[in-house]
This record gives C-alpha cells, sequence and structure tokens, in this order.
C-alpha cells in the first residue's frame, strides 16, 4: 500500500488489484466491488479529512445506531467510459442534493460538494480500469451514509460514516418483469419517509415483494396509502404508462421519489414530441385501459434498472398482459438516455460532467 495525503484528501491504494478475477461480460448486478472506496466520518459536529483506501470490511460498535434505528441513506449512480477513454458522470449535482434532502430528512449531517463529488472524482479516476467502454458497461456508483454512534438510545447519532463503493454493472433485472399492484401494503405514506433515499423504504419492501415473488411475480406497483387507488412507483422504481400515445406518470411528492432517470426521461420524451402528461394515474384507468386496448405499455425508470419494460400486471387477481410493441418509448427513450450517458449522441440537455 502506498499512502499519498494531500490537503483534500487522504489516499492510501491496494497493494493488488482483483481486476484480472472478475468476469465483466457476466456480472451479477451489484455484486463485485472495485479495489477501494471512500470513506469519511463526521465527529464533533463536522466532516473529517476523507479517505480513499482499499476496499475492506469494517468494525462498527454492535450499539451503533444504524443496526437498531436505520438511520441509513444511500444514492444509486453510474460512471460510463466514452470511446475517447474520458469518465463521465450523468447528472451527479441531483444526486447530491437528492442525498442532502434525505440526510435532512433522517436528522443526519449534510455533506459537502467537495467531499461528495469531488471525493467521488478522485476515486473514479483511481479506478478507471472498472469502468469498461460500450453501452451497458457501466460503473455503478453507491454513496452511503450511516449512522455509527454507538448506544441504544432513539435519538438520532452525533457520529456518523459517508462511503462511497463502486460496482461494475451491465443490467439490472435479467428476464421478464411482471407486476402485482398493491391493494394492501404499502412503500411509504404522506409524512413519511418516501421521498428519501432511506434504507427503511427498501427494507419495507422486501416482505411484500417475497409475497409477489412466490406468486411467480418479479416486483409490486406501489400505490398510495390511504386509499389504493393511484399508481406511484415500481419497485425500486420510477413507473411510466402509455395510455393511446400520451407518456403518463405521477407526480412527485412526500411519497414518491425524485427519480433522475424519471426527470430526464420526462424531458427527453418532451424533447421528441412525445405528449407527457404528469399527473395523478388511477389504479382504474389502468385497468380500463388494458380491458379497452389503449393501455399500450408500462415501465420502471430507475439508475440501476434504466429503463424496465413491465409485460404484465395483475390486479384484483386478474392477469392483464401488456402489448408487444415494435416501437415502444421504453425502447426510444432509454436508446436516447443510454446514448447520451455513453457519448454515443450529443448531450444537448448539459447532463454529463466528465471526471
Ligand atoms: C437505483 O436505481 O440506483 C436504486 O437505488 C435502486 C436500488 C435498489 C438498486
Amino acid at each position: 500500500m502506498s499512502p499519498n495525503t494531500d490537503d483534500e484528501i487522504d489516499v492510501v491504494t491496494a497493494a493488488s488489484s482483483k481486476i484480472d478475477t472478475v468476469d465483466f461480460e457476466n456480472l451479477l448486478f451489484g455484486n463485485i466491488f472495485s479495489d477501494h472506496m471512500l470513506s469519511c466520518d463526521f465527529r464533533n459536529g463536522k466532516w473529517e479529512k476523507p479517505e480513499i483506501k482499499p476496499y475492506e470490511p469494517f468494525l462498527l460498535d454492535p450499539s451503533a445506531k444504524v443496526f437498531h434505528y436505520g438511520q441509513a441513506i444511500f444514492e444509486g449512480m453510474k460512471a460510463y467510459k466514452h470511446e475517447d477513454d474520458n469518465v463521465w458522470l450523468f447528472r451527479p449535482d441531483q444526486n447530491f442534493d437528492r442525498f442532502n434532502k434525505s440526510a435532512v430528512r433522517l436528522a443526519m449531517p449534510e455533506i459537502t460538494e467537495k467531499i461528495f463529488i469531488d471525493g467521488l472524482k478522485r476515486l473514479l479516476d483511481i479506478e478507471r480500469n472498472w469502468i469498461k467502454k460500450g453501452k451497458g458497461n457501466t460503473l455503478y456508483i453507491r454513496p452511503f451514509m450511516i449512522a455509527i454512534g454507538s448506544g441504544v438510545v432513539a435519538a438520532p447519532s452525533t457520529q456518523y460514516r459517508f462511503m462511497v463503493i463502486l460496482s461494475p454493472a451491465k443490467a439490472y433485472y435479467s428476464g421478464e418483469v411482471k407486476v402485482i399492484i398493491a391493494d394492501h401494503y404499502s412503500r411509504a405514506a404522506n409524512g413519511g419517509i418516501g421521498a428519501a433515499k432511506a434504507a427503511g423504504n427498501y427494507s419495507a419492501q422486501f416482505y411484500p415483494t417475497k409475497l409477489a415473488n412466490e406468486k411467480g411475480f418479479q416486483q409490486i406497483i406501489w400505490t398510495d396509502d390511504a386509499t389504493h387507488t393511484k399508481l406511484e412507483e415500481a419497485g425500486t422504481m420510477n413507473v411510466f404508462f402509455r395510455i393511446n400515445d400520451t407518456l403518463l406518470t405521477a407526480p412527485t411528492s412526500e411519497r414518491i421519489l425524485d427519480g433522475v432517470t424519471r426527470k430526464s426521461l420526462i424531458d427527453i420524451a418532451k424533447s421528441l414530441g412525445i405528449d407527457v402528461d404528469v399527473r395523478p394515474v388511477l389504479v382504474s384507468e389502468l385497468v380500463e385501459a388494458a380491458q379497452n386496448g389503449s393501455l399500450k405499455e408500462v415501465f420502471g425508470a430507475g439508475t440501476a434498472a434504466v429503463v424496465n419494460p413491465i409485460v404484465g400486471f395483475s390486479y384484483d387477481d386478474h392477469y392483464h398482459e401488456l402489448p408487444k410493441m415494435s416501437n415502444s418509448y421504453a425502447s426510444l427513450l432509454k436508446e436516447k438516455l443510454t446514448d447520451i450517458q455513453h457519448g454515443l449522441s450529443a448531450d444537448e440537455f448539459g447532463w454529463m460532467v466528465k471526471v
């Protein structure tokens, strides 16, 4: 290991790389991590000097609050290597802003741009070899913050750890995605933490999703908790519907994550002249549209999955199969978005940031 200390960040590089052991063609999402990670602790009311060091486990006190009260938030981002070997990030400012909004909601300290953005860029610079060229190859970035202060009093911690880990990634889902529309369980409620990227929002989905899996469905379309009549998110993604040729998606709210892919797809769709309607979408209108043939597509959108077509949905024990579209909005929008991300078409929105 070679230490390299400057004013901004301490860097200790790994003695050897595990990159040669990785089969980049056959990656299971989020299973393999690069050689280094960024770590920065918050103590005594301030962020300490961040460090980049070899990826490794670390010790925490068993009473650390993250284990007991789930004080934990995260982000999902990706880095892309363009044909000229430069590495690019997609709208990192959006993730940075959302991370801090999540931090405020979970009573955690906000992180600085210097640590989040500059630290990430420095880490990516060290891990350039882990980012492969070519469409579909990405390096998934997982920034997260956990409460590391000890003591089981149910109150916010005074000590936190911010970390960034990196995982080479291709597709998130393999195979078809069929969904059940939630009529009992909820992902989020008004006044809750649904709009934050809080760890607890995801663990709360595991049990209902497990029940859906047992019935042969991969994911759940979440509905509003109060009435279960409005369609809100699909699994870990935002959700879009195409009825006739209009693209519909719910407005963001206290219950819905302000997805970066979601908002980017809305902008791309509008730029292509697609009629986009951001408004509450009712379960009843989805069922009616499926029955009268005007429902053409349903797809999820998120950083990890990008755009994921849904082949059918179940509601009230009736399964509705979606038509197979040759010119689907899902594939058109995915193509446009990933072309921008991979540097294959002009970045007319000014979204890409060079590392
Ligand atoms: C992402 O799309 O980046 C997410 O955060 C979803 C995650 C559960 C993989």
